[in-house]
């Protein structure tokens, strides 16, 4: 394993390449660039840089699809990198919780590591006590994908695919995963997902950037105004898994309908916050038809960064950071502390192998399973 690039990274924390990137834009000025960031099992792994000569930058590299660094500015123009992760490579295979990655072949948990399918038991590889999480013990966070650069350079887009062999941590089917990033010219990161099996299979792929509107290791996301687009969601037991049933959320502290800061009730004496040790639940999104739908509002009262998230999915998994511990030294040697950062993974419901009345996560031959999801940036 080799590694390099540290200094673009840490240049990029601060602001100074943006800056200089964006100085001309003109349309044929190259938006996509890689450098090589090191190898994983003998695969070279590259950090790609995608821009939109609207002042936001993305870094992703082809190791687990990783979004390495986000660079959006605040409310007076000013840069910064607001997802957590790592500076090197050699970190990212120490330890992760996931910063930033693809998660697959199943993201979320399935209760006891398995599931039946046409009649046919499935085991797989349990890594959360007796339950799977996030696709086992060596899921697509953790694969080298195969870039795909055949856009123009001069277009911001990332297109990756991993092929899951048949049996990979018990998951029937040959799964062939496409996962397309594109910056667009409205500040969107925007990720599109497709799949296709040779065998009946389960499915959920989500993405895990951790992120902190104050810019990644700027202390808890606790002051974060959050909107979920939700009535309902789906209460855990405490392996955190969901029981089954679609729980209102009126008149508990999953009520996000309006704007409320993330810190303002997390601490309640509420057995599914204690469940989670904060919110770690998969909401219901109110949504019509079956295209892209809000789901979530953001907005950083300080630095004034508001980020939408649209989806086509049924779900979103808001986690806020409670396995945060400090140990992780992220970017520019700051440590990640309790609650110093928040995902919003767009999903089907956890679990939903297990559970015939939630939308259906089975993926059959000759199908071709697509999704997407947008997160937009904006200042207010
Ligand atoms: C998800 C899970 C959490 C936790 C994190 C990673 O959000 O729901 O319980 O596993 O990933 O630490």
């Amino acid at each position: 394993m080799t590694q390099i690039a540290p200094t673009l990274l840490s240049l990029l924390a601060t602001g100074s390449l943006i800056l200089a990137g964006c100085a001309q834009p003109s349309t044929n000025a190259p938006r996509r660039s890689r450098e090589l960031f090191g190898t994983v099992d003998g695969k070279q792994v590259f950090l790609y840089a995608l821009s939109n000569g609207k002042g936001m930058e993305a870094r992703i590299m082809n190791y687990g699809g990783i979004v390495v660094a986000l660079v959006v500015p605040d409310r007076a123009g000013k840069p910064g990198d607001i997802v957590l992760g790592y500076d090197s490579l050699s970190s990212y295979l120490k330890a992760t919780p996931y910063f930033g990655a693809i998660v697959g072949r199943y993201g979320n948990r399935i209760g006891k590591a398995r599931f039946t399918l046409d009649g046919k038991e499935y085991t797989l590889k349990a890594n959360d006590g007796a339950n799977t999480l996030h696709g086992g013990l060596k899921g697509f966070d953790k694969v080298v994908w195969e870039p795909d650069e055949s856009t123009p350079p001069s277009d911001p887009v990332l297109k990756l695919k991993y092929v899951s062999p048949d049996g990979e941590e018990g998951y029937p089917g040959t799964l062939t995963a496409t996962v397309t990033y594109t910056l667009t010219d409205s500040n969107e990161l925007r990720i599109d997902y497709s799949a296709t099996t040779d065998k009946p299979t389960v499915l959920n792929l989500t993405h895990h950037s951790y992120f902190n509107l104050a810019g990644a290791g700027n202390g808890d996301i606790l002051s974060h105004e959050m909107m979920l687009n939700a009535d309902r969601f789906t209460p855990i037991d405490s392996g955190l898994i969901p029981t089954g049933e679609l729980k209102g959320v009126e008149g508990t502290p999953m009520d996000f309908r309006t704007p409320t800061a993330i810190g303002a009730r997390i601490n309640a004496k509420d057995d599914q916050l204690r469940y989670g040790r904060g919110y770690d639940h998969n909401w219901v999104l109110n949504r019509t038809g079956d295209g892209l739908s809000l789901a979530a509002r953001v907005v950083a009262p300080a630095s004034g960064r508001v980020m939408e998230v649209r989806t086509t999915q049924p779900g979103i998994q808001f986690y806020s950071g409670n396995f945060l511990d400090g140990t992780n030294i992220g970017k520019g040697g700051k440590a990640y502390a309790y609650r110093n950062g928040f995902c919003l993974e767009t999903q089907h419901f956890p679990d939903s192998p297990n559970k015939p009345q939630f939308p259906s996560a089975v993926l059959r031959p000759g199908e071709t399973f697509t999704s997407t999801t947008v997160y937009t940036f904006s200042t207010r």
